[in-house]
């Protein structure tokens, strides 16, 4: 009997869904494959309007979930050999409506299943994953593999384009900068993934799944990245109760308070990150032992609290 996969996701965009098409477009014919959209009830708009972008930051760090619509009945009911969860990070953690299924009734259908995750983002993907491991472990899912893939242009440039791309909706390239998110070419490459997947299924090696994975090259990651995700994620985590204080989502009475974490970010990544960027590498040097461990739990797939 062909394997059953469960392909779960959120995207805004389509890219995310193209990523996941690319990863198991080799194994479609010897699997039987659904997919399922997670779509939050009060959708949020794409291209987005500066005010209700930094203010998605506290619920998406705090991970208060929002009503989801209900998952096909014939999803929730059919017994599944591996879910493959599609997301990408909001703020250093998981977009709100990944955050909100994994909270959710619906998540039940990952009782005792191994699930694959495959993020889609800019480049600070760590905390997200850290979020999402915990959820998994809350749904007594099990982890068995991860596959990242970001946008390999230089932070400055990545950042410029995907704020073109989620105020203007402009993903194709302009005059002076590259196309947004991840390339073209890394997602069709994508498609190398499905096999070793399919194999380990096949062979009931999934608990190994991952070091095939890392051979396969499905992660990146630069010691830098560490330094600078604990450093954003501990001022998010401050700010964002304190923004919650003053009201939920889209509340006027936070709007001060939202004016002011944006005025700081901005400040922080485009004037101040040279000197952060700086420090980081310095502190790469004195903890360079420290962090190649760190380094090598976060391309791993085993939840150990208070990583990040
Ligand atoms: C509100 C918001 C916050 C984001 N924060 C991050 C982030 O912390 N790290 C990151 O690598 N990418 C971040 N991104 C980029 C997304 O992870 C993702 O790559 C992009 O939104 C495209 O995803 P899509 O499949 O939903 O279209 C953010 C995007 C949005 C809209």
């Amino acid at each position: 009997m062909k394997k059953k996969i469960l392909v779960l996701y959120y995207t805004q965009s389509g890219q995310l869904r193209n990523i996941l098409d690319s990863v198991v477009s080799d194994i479609k014919d010897e699997t039987d494959i659904d997919f399922a959209e997670i779509k939050p009830e009060q959708p949020f708009s794409f291209p987005w309007k500066a005010s209700s972008f930094f203010d998605a930051m506290p619920e998406s760090v705090l991970m208060v979930p929002s009503p989801i619509q209900p998952l096909p009945e014939e999803v929730i009911s059919k017994d599944y050999d591996l879910v493959i969860l599609g997301y990408q990070p909001w703020f250093l953690s998981p977009s709100q409506p990944t955050s909100s299924f994994l909270q959710s009734e619906y998540a039940t259908l990952l009782n005792g299943k191994p699930v694959v995750t495959v993020v889609g983002c800019r480049n600070m993907w760590l905390n997200g994953q850290e979020r999402v491991k915990e959820l998994l472990q809350k749904n007594n899912a099990k982890l068995v593999g991860n596959i990242v893939l970001v946008d390999t242009h230089p932070n400055l440039i990545s950042l410029l384009t995907v704020i073109r791309w989620a105020f203007k909706g402009q993903k194709e390239p302009s005059r002076f900068l590259p196309a947004a998110g991840v390339q073209d070419e890394d997602i069709n490459n994508a498609s190398r993934f499905g096999k070793t997947i399919f194999n380990s299924l096949a062979n009931n090696t999934l608990p190994r799944l991952q070091e095939a994975l890392l051979q396969d090259r499905a992660i990146s990651l630069k010691p830098g990245l560490v330094v600078l995700e604990k450093r954003g994620i501990t001022n998010f985590r401050k700010f964002a109760p304190y923004i919650r204080k003053k009201g939920g989502p889209g509340d006027p009475n936070r709007k001060g308070r939202v004016d002011l974490f944006k005025s700081l970010l901005l400040t922080g990544i485009f004037i101040l990150s040279p000197i952060s960027t700086l420090t980081a590498k310095l502190q790469q040097q004195l903890q360079r032992k420290q962090l190649k461990k760190a380094v090598d739990y976060f391309r791993g797939v085993t939840f150990e609290e208070g990583r990040l």
